[in-house]
């Protein structure tokens, strides 16, 4: 007796096979662009480690973000880089901030595109920590609590300049919570939280630090981000933020962390995002640079993957030059 033999390679004949069987998709409308504004007008200031970005100022960040809505792309987060810092990071919760100046201009001119806002004070504060300090010289330490309320400020200023989601990036305990409540009591219980829940403490952060001139004067940022090699605590990590009511949570960065991806869609099937993060982009870009691969197709490779692992929504840097080569995005028709 003969028995049929598999052929794995029947579907691998031809493009449209391969696409037939294709089991993950990318579309436009699943990537979130980042964008740095900056004070000014007409700056455009190319981020070094970062070629294809650069710190836009409030009328240059409004026509990239026309172009990105015009490439079908899910929404764009902010960063702002203030014109001046302090110890507790006030433009950061300052309703005439970079951020909520930015917000207006965007939504009033480009009024379908999502705009999202990272929450943390990291970009604001003279040391470049994440929160307030508190204690002398090598006890020095982020106090929790002490920060709680600015970044609730700062979400609900965001939300009334217009951002659609609010994103905390801080890592403080109990944050998600501050922010619902804050958001709640002013009226804005509609608008959704993204919480940067498994947000490792991590080496492929260094270009952003450049782009959003964020580094740590002093120390890390270990005291609160996690652990590498933690993988439990990033579920309790996110069923927390779920309980104190986050809307969508993240894992960051993505591709050193698929693992964490996959075991959040499966263990709480939620809204999951995924951030692509700035040394995941500079890598490839450098290497591309050099002629060692094709960025191009190691874009593609890296965001499939990660969608593969079950990111819903990836924050990318790559999202102006991938979309292109997607399909049509929000102009697909739905049911
Ligand atoms: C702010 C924040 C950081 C990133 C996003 N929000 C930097 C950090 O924690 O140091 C990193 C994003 C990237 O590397 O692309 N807390």
């Amino acid at each position: 007796m003969t028995f049929p033999t598999t052929r794995l390679r029947r579907f691998r004949a031809t493009p449209a096979l391969r696409a037939l069987v294709r089991e993950t998709t990318l579309d436009p409308g699943d990537l979130v662009a980042p964008l740095f504004v900056c004070h000014g007008e007409k700056v455009r200031r190319p981020i070094g480690s970062m070629p294809g970005h650069a710190q836009l100022s409030v009328d240059e960040a409004v026509k990239e973000a026309a172009a990105i809505a015009s490439l079908g792309i899910g929404g764009v987060i902010l960063f702002g880089i203030p014109a001046k810092k302090d110890a507790v990071g006030s433009e950061g919760y300052s309703k005439d901030g970079i951020v909520p100046r930015a917000l207006r201009a965007i939504r009033a001119a480009v009024p379908g595109l999502v705009l999202w806002a990272d929450v943390c004070l990291c970009e604001y504060t003279d040391h470049g920590h994440c929160g307030v300090l508190t204690g002398e010289g090598a006890a020095t330490r982020v106090d929790n609590d002490k920060t709680l309320p600015l970044l609730a400020r700062a979400a609900l200023a965001y939300a009334e300049a217009g951002a659609d989601i609010v994103a905390p990036s801080d890592m403080m305990d109990g944050r998600v919570g501050a922010i619902r409540r804050a958001l709640d009591e002013a009226g804005r219980s509609e608008t959704p939280i993204v919480s940067y829940a498994a947000k490792y403490a991590s080496a492929f952060y260094g270009p952003f630090r450049e782009a959003a001139e964020s580094a740590p004067q002093h120390g890390d940022r270990r005291g609160y981000q996690m652990d590498p090699s933690n993988g439990d605590e990033a579920m309790r990590e996110v069923a927390l933020d779920l309980e104190e009511g986050a809307d969508m949570v993240m894992v960051k960065p993505a591709l050193p962390y698929l693992d964490i991806i996959r075991r959040v869609k499966e263990r709480f099937g939620v809204p999951v995002a995924a951030y692509n993060v700035s040394g995941e982009y500079s890598m490839i870009k450098a290497a591309a640079e050099k002629g060692w691969l094709d960025g191009e197709r190691a874009a593609l490779e890296s965001l499939t993957s990660i969608r593969r692992a079950g990111a819903d929504v990836i924050i990318t840097y790559f999202a102006k030059e991938i979309a292109p080569l997607l399909g049509p995005g929000l102009g697909k028709r739905t049911p």
